[in-house]
């Protein structure tokens, strides 16, 4: 498990190992825009702030991963404790 800050709304989240980072913030009242839920069409991309993805999806490139500039909400998971997320 790891903790997702939402930066706006100063909201601290923790992620269970067997849910998404987007099914915990919609269970949490917090609107994710979705489409392919996949790691495929990009919907779910939003600007991380802090701490270091486990990028799972399919639409960035390798060179964007490494950049951990965005992450997929829909898939990707943490390597570090905390996600601080632009949300
Ligand atoms: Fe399609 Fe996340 S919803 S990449």
């Amino acid at each position: 498990a790891f903790e997702v800050r939402l930066e706006r709304s100063g909201r601290t989240l923790a992620v269970p190992a067997d849910k998404t980072i987007a099914e915990t913030l919609k269970e949490n009242g917090v609107d994710v825009e979705l489409s392919c839920e996949q790691g495929v069409c990009g919907t779910c991309l939003t600007a991380l702030l802090e701490g270091e993805a486990d990028h799972r999806d399919f639409y960035q490139t390798e060179a964007e991963q490494a950049a951990n500039e965005q992450i997929a909400l829909c898939c990707s998971r943490a390597r570090s404790p905390l996600l601080v997320l632009d949300l």
